[in-house]
């Protein structure tokens, strides 16, 4: 496995490029299934995900190719292929959202249980896809780990989701495009990429209404034509390149290619810890500032605060001062790494599985670690940069995941990080 070496305290200073999101170009290949026509996609992240993403195109006998860096273009091919790899679905959460569109297409789909990140309650479930595929008139069938699903028509009806799902939404979204009549679906997450994707549907044609509310009315269409998509910069990294410029406090930070409107939940957390931030159309500008002070958050669906913010922000906490709790609604088990936080010498209470108490300022040191998830091991890199000598982060497939080009990036600002494969 890949590690990173990183020798920590270096001052950071300079400029970071935002890449596109990864969590709407994970949206966007299994889009393409729905049309005919090529589908180009610009500003696109290569990263591990979105490389899998490609391949399962592939797999399933499409045509992807790669125009230039970050743009992809996409052509459905005529052959008619309904199952998924598992060898690629065990490897990406979001390989969950092929399944509708082959569903809508081909009239049938079959697929094992989704893998990626082990944040989530059990194997996180997928009853959320299943029951509303099942409720627009899809048959199920489970054979030894395998899910089946057979419809020869899609018909549109109303969805109530019992939880709040990003993926669900999305996936019921794109799907009831070509279903017949009209879908509509309740209790929908409201992400930025989610609000992308309906756009770019409905320059493919589509008839979506309210993406971006928690009720999105979908008219079924015939066909879909292509399109070109500018995918949106990524929120994430966004936040978690402030906040690496927060903990870090060592040097003027400027995060460009970026839309700070999607983060207003963290400028308001920034306003209270007293971080020095400038906020403009598409960069953000952090300074050093005196003193940060602890600020309690929990995370929240959007636009609250988001939980793949939530482990990078456990890390500024460690250097503000004061007692901060930090409950994690969304998912188990994302608060686990605070464990290796305290190794490094954080002062952190486990008061339950979803709430962590930080009692800063605490001078952190080097140690070696292991990338649990995506998020986690972004968060543990934040640490290792701002800790007194050496860490080594293990399993960095993980961080490979979600973030582009990650050590050429901070090299850039200045940190000492080394990957050794
Ligand atoms: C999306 O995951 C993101 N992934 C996640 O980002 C993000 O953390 C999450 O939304 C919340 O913002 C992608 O977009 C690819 P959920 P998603 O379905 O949609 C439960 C990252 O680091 N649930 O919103 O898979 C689930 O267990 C990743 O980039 C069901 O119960 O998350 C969780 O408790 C991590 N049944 C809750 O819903 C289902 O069928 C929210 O999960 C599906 C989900």
């Amino acid at each position: 496995m890949s590690k990173f070496i990183i020798n920590g305290r270096r001052p950071l200073r300079g400029e970071i490029n935002v890449s596109g999101s990864k969590n709407a170009a994970l949206k966007i290949f299994p889009a393409a299934i729905l049309t005919r026509e090529k589908i180009r996609v610009l500003n696109t992240p290569e990263i591990e995900d979105v490389l899998r993403a490609q391949e399962m195109l592939l797999a399933l006998g499409h045509e992807v190719k790669k125009i230039k860096h970050g743009v992809i273009d996409i052509k459905f091919n005529t052959q008619k292929c309904v199952a998924l790899p598992p060898e690629l679905v065990s490897k990406f959460r979001a390989s969950i959202m092929f399944v509708g569109p082959i569903l809508v297409t081909c009239g049938e789909v079959h697929f094992p249980h989704p893998g990626g990140c082990v944040i989530g309650a059990g194997t996180r479930p997928i009853d959320l896809f299943l029951d509303p595929f099942q409720k627009m008139g899809a048959k199920l069938e489970i054979k030894d780990g395998h899910y089946c699903l057979k419809a020869k028509k899609l018909k549109g009806v109303e969805i109530f989701f019992s939880k709040v799902s990003v993926t669900a939404t999305e996936s019921l979204m794109m799907t009831s495009c070509l279903a017949e009549g009209e879908t509509i679906l309740k209790n929908s997450a409201m992400e930025p990429e989610i609000s992308a994707l309906a756009d770019f549907l409905n320059s493919c044609g589509a008839k979506i209404e309210g993406a971006g509310t928690p009720t999105i009315k979908i008219k079924g269409v015939k066909k879909l034509n292509g399109g070109e998509y500018k995918i949106i910069p990524d929120r994430i990294e966004t936040g978690t390149f402030a906040m690496l410029a927060a903990a870090s406090n060592s040097g003027n930070i400027l995060i460009k290619n970026c839309e700070p409107k999607h983060l207003e939940a963290l400028w308001v957390l920034f306003d209270k810890i007293g971080v020095n931030f400038v906020l403009n159309k598409d960069n953000v500008l952090i300074k050093p500032a005196k003193k940060l002070s602890a600020c309690d958050v929990i995370t929240h669906e959007y636009p609250g605060f988001a939980t793949d913010l939530q482990s990078a922000y456990t890390v500024l906490m460690t250097q503000t001062h004061g007692l901060s709790l930090i409950h994690e609604t969304i998912y188990d088990r994302r608060l686990l790494f605070a464990d290796m936080l305290t190794q490094m010498g954080a002062n952190i209470i486990m008061a339950d599985p979803h709430r962590v108490v930080v009692n800063g300022p605490s001078k952190l040191h080097g140690r070696k670690l292991m990338s649990p998830d995506l998020r986690a091991g972004m968060a543990l890199i934040i640490a290792a940069l701002i800790a007194q000598g050496k860490t080594e982060i293990d399993n960095i497939y993980q961080i490979d995941r979600g973030y582009e080009k990650l050590e050429e990036k901070l090299k850039k600002l200045g940190a000492d990080i080394k990957r050794i494969n």
